[in-house]
């Protein structure tokens, strides 16, 4: 959701939130604004569209002040325009707050607040908030006080900042539900949604904990609960490097994940696989090993892509651990007051580790009595914290949007995760380690995968013009079936669906003409024939067929209009190989139709509102 940036040092403050915002928009793309705080007053820019457009619009150099905040906004309450974009300042001008995250109870203090005779300039609920905490600084002439007093009534989430000429040498920051952290410098802080916006400055960091809220001076900083009570804050160090959020001369940071792959997959096993044994060491798992050992269920839940990896996961698990799994979406999980016990494990997949949706449900599930895991990217995000052990993923920071190397790490470590799980419950050392043989080999797949990159490109150009698009698969490859339309409606805005191969017949075979690609998922596995039926299906009502087969496969050309080609592997595997293709042909297309291929229209990377 929205990016925050705020500054307090000895730096113009105006060129460097803006750095910070180009590197948080992939949260948040429909506005943005900055707020400075010079000469005992208060001066905002802001406007709809990107950071581009404002900064094509202000002037930065001319924007005073070592003191400011800024923001990237992805709408929840009122349309993207200027008077919607944050800052938002309260009645008086003169306190000023970015916000990210959604004030639940707005209409009622908003309501108190009209009848208080306050007006409001834009229809969002992070201006009722800044104006309820200029009305509390009236009486309470401490901003601090009033911010902490204007917090503890509010219901919702919030990752807030907080700037005045009252204190023109203060930054407040507060969060609940939405990711904070602090950047430590040399006489300078920053506070921002992410360590994206901070690595370029300092390495040094603290994430703020839930209810937890900063006071930043430029000669220290102090953390203390909303209701005021000190806390204790560790100082940690960023996992990665600037050059990791960087373009690298790739067109898009979408393409660039694409081809990070052979890489991230390695970084995914690193360490970790035990071939000649046959297992997986997976250090984040031992105190909760026994917990494995006895578990009755298991229950994945996640949103978004990480849900598709999920369902490859409960697919693997089942197979190789014979334990039952569920798989949930966490929106639905976490309200439908599900039945868990303590002999249940909940795993919770998520590549940015913020997710509201599924963190509520991990909170859900613990206190329950579940044991929680997460399979978490971002080092150190709120999940992460919160789950009682785990595993991450390695893929580095991913900035493009749509998810492409997280999916493929999330299965990398979900393999390892049903081997080691395997190799608890009964499967033999020889199984486990012809498992690992082949998972090692993956990365290798992967590049040969990406040298063909021209075959999809040729694909995608005669298909760009598509209206709707097919995707079917079976078993291992149906959940990437779903996963190859998702990635191809949100960056090209095509209609797609996903669909196990043989529930065809039962509905989207209406649709099916000679205007309608169709991708099949078709390695070469026990069902293999059964999916060559489905692309006769097809094919005989004039359905256009994409098919996705191995190297190996010398009938596939027979039935398919169009072949893309992927190295054999053990079935568990093919999701994984069958992924990039689908990425690729995504991006491509989009790229065909000219779409925002990384800041796709409607769409933001960390979904911090439910
Ligand atoms: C958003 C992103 C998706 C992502 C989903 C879940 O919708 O655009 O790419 O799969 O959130 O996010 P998570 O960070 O929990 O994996």
């Amino acid at each position: 959701m929205c990016g925050i940036v705020g500054y307090i040092g000895t730096k113009q403050a105006a060129p460097l939130i803006v750095q910070g915002l180009k590197r948080l928009e992939y949260r948040g793309y429909d506005s943005a604004g900055v707020c400075l705080l010079a000469d005992g007053g208060i001066r905002i820019e802001k406007k709809a569209g990107r950071v581009m457009d404002l900064e094509r619009a202000v002037d930065m150099d001319q924007l005073h002040g070592t003191v400011g905040v800024g923001h990237t906004r992805w709408a929840t309450h009122g349309v993207p325009n200027d008077a919607n974009a944050h800052p938002h300042t309260d009645q008086s001008g003169t306190i000023a707050l970015v916000h990210n995250g959604i004030i639940e109870n707005y209409l009622t203090i908003k309501k108190k607040l009209l009848n208080a005779g306050y007006t409001f300039r834009s229809d969002t609920d992070s201006e009722v908030l800044a104006v309820f905490i200029g009305m509390l600084y009236e009486t309470l002439q401490d901003l601090e006080q009033a911010v902490r007093t204007a917090l503890a009534e509010v219901e919702g989430t919030f990752g807030i900042v907080v700037i005045s000429t009252h204190d023109p040498d203060m930054i407040i920051a507060a969060r609940r539900g939405s990711p904070l952290i602090l950047g430590i410098g040399n006489g300078e802080y920053l506070v921002a949604s992410d360590a994206a916006a901070v690595i370029a400055h300092t390495r040094q960091v603290v994430y703020l904990n839930e209810n937890e809220m900063a006071i930043l001076r430029r000669d220290g900083f102090q953390t203390k609960t909303i209701a005021n009570i000190d806390t204790h804050s560790v100082v940690e160090e960023i996992a990665f490097e600037l050059e990791q959020i960087e373009k690298g001369g790739f067109e898009h940071f979408m393409l660039k994940e694409i081809y990070e792959q052979p890489i991230t997959f390695r970084d995914g096993f690193r360490g970790r696989l035990q071939t000649e044994e046959g297992t997986v060491k997976l250090g984040g798992l031992a105190t909760v090993r026994e917990k494995l050992q006895s578990a009755k269920r298991i229950i994945i839940t996640a949103c978004g892509t990480s849900w598709h990896a999920a369902l490859v996961g409960e697919y693997l698990i089942e197979a190789l651990a014979r334990v039952p799994v569920e798989v949930e979406y966490a929106s639905e999980f976490r309200y439908r007051n599900p039945i868990i016990s303590s002999d249940d494990v909940v795993i919770a997949i998520s590549q940015s580790g913020e997710t509201a949706d599924t963190l509520a449900a991990i909170r859900e599930a613990k206190l329950k009595g579940a044991t929680v895991i997460g399979m978490v990217n971002v080092v150190g995000s709120t999940i992460a914290r919160e789950t009682d052990a785990g595993v991450y993923l390695h893929a580095g920071p991913e900035i493009g949007v749509a998810s492409t190397k997280a999916f493929t790490s999330q299965l990398c470590v979900l393999t390892q995760f049903a081997l080691y799980m395997g190799r608890m419950r009964g499967l033999s050392a020889e199984e486990g380690k012809r498992i690992a043989q082949e998972l090692e080999r993956i990365p290798e797949y992967i590049s040969m995968i990406l040298e063909r990159a021209d075959d999809v490109k040729a694909i995608a150009h005669a298909y760009a013009h598509a209206s709707n698009f097919l995707y079917l698969g079976r078993g291992y490859n149906f959940p990437a079936a779903l996963e190859g339309a998702l990635k191809l409606k949100e960056i090209s805005y095509i209609h797609a669906e996903g669909y196990p191969a043989a529930e065809m017949k039962h509905g989207p075979i209406a649709l099916i003409d000679e205007n309608m690609p169709v991708v099949f998922i078709a390695p070469h596995d026990e069902i293999y024939d059964k999916i060559v039926s489905n692309i006769e299906e097809v094919r005989a009502r004039n359905g256009r067929v994409i098919a996705i087969a191995d190297d190996e496969d010398t009938y596939i050309e027979n039935v398919a209009n169009h072949v893309l080609r992927v190295p054999r592997t053990l079935p568990i595997l093919t999701p994984i190989l069958a992924s990039i293709p689908l990425q690729l042909l995504a991006y491509y297309i989009a790229v065909e139709r000219g779409c925002n291929v990384d800041m796709p229209r409607n769409l933001a990377k960390s979904v911090t509102v439910e």
